[in-house]
């Protein structure tokens, strides 16, 4: 796709006004195929489908530009309750958090504080808890943040993103954290970030490659079928034991492979987006793969 289409949806991903308003709208322009539901009660039956073909589940309760507390509160409430839900119906599922969801452009320890509250009751019930990553401004606070926060508890990774530089760097001091790598999902300068899907790619590669030859857990994100297969083979020859990692996908993407992975005997495990929040998450899957727009056509045109 050209940078330009690229850049017009995330441009619109950022849009305050958009966002604000397609909370209003209920799900459009084909979003129900990768937004999972509006609540939690009815998320809990797409996980229980999941789980019983053998794929775990990480939820993600949509919230983007949250400016009050109060909205940070209640996303911290709904966080909760999610993982209520996920221990009284025992599924096989995680949390995924955003920080910025939960007040970190409000006051970084305020933030915190929510955090601490997520992670006492997800330890409680022994869950595990992902914080995302997202554009490279909230980057270095995203892992100080982190790195506090794992003073205290063990049950939090984040996700590292193969199209930044620095990503190399950082891995050292995460190396005994549980961590999703992914490509990377937002427009960054050529300053901090690749811009070339080659080198993201192949840096991609490099770090999942160094990580299944570590000690640490790690999700390996992507619907690119060559670097699954790559990987695939590489553990092999490897005998990297199937404890060490597992594959993740978005839903709604790529069911056959989900399944098919599956299948073959690889954790697997679906990102769950959920929530009325929908517009800024699917302006970015639109920015990431044009053919997505097929199905905007057809919702609009044809329903
Ligand atoms: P990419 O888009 O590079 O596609 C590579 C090739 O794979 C394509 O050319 C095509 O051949 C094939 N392909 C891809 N999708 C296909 C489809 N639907 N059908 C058929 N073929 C397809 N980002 C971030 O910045 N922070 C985060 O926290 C996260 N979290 C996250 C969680 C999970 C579970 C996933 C899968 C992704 C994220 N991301 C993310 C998004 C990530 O950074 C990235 O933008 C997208 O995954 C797109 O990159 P891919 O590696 O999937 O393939």
């Amino acid at each position: 796709m050209s940078n330009l289409t690229k850049n017009f949806f995330i441009g619109l991903s950022n849009n305050r006004i958009l966002n604000e308003n397609a909370k209003k709208w209920g799900f459009r322009l084909g979003a129900d195929k990768f937004v999972a539901g509006t609540n939690m009660e009815s998320v809990a039956d797409t996980v229980k489908e999941l789980n019983k073909q053998g794929i775990c589940c990480t939820l993600d309760h949509l919230g983007e530009f949250v400016t009050e507390k109060k909205e940070a509160l209640e996303a911290k409430d709904e966080c909760i309750h999610i993982l209520e839900k996920i221990h009284e119906d025992s599924l096989d599922c995680h949390l995924s958090v955003k920080l910025t969801q939960l007040g970190l452009d409000i006051d970084q320890s305020f933030c915190m504080e929510n955090m601490k509250e997520i992670l006492a009751v997800a330890d409680r019930y022994d869950l595990f808890i992902n914080i995302d990553m997202e554009d490279y401004s909230h980057y270095q606070q995203t892992l100080d943040v982190l790195k506090q926060l794992r003073e205290e508890y063990k049950n939090v990774g984040t996700v590292i993103q193969s199209y930044l530089f620095r990503t190399q760097e950082d891995l050292e001091e995460l190396k005994d954290v549980r961590l999703r790598l992914v490509k990377g999902a937002y427009k960054e300068s050529a300053d901090v970030a690749y811009q070339d899907k080659r080198d993201i790619d192949k840096n991609f590669l490099n770090i999942a490659k160094q990580r299944l030859l570590g000690d640490a857990f790690t999700s390996i994100a992507t619907h690119d079928h060559m670097i699954i297969s790559e990987l695939k083979d590489f553990i092999k020859e490897n005998n990297v034991s199937k404890d060490k990692f597992e594959f993740q996908m978005l839903y709604g993407f790529r069911n056959d492979m989900q399944f098919g992975l599956a299948e073959e005997g690889y954790n697997f495990c679906t990102y769950i987006p959920f929530g009325t929040d929908w517009f800024g998450y699917f302006m970015r899957r639109l920015a990431e793969r044009p053919q997505n727009m097929n199905l905007v056509l057809k919702d609009t045109f044809y329903t």
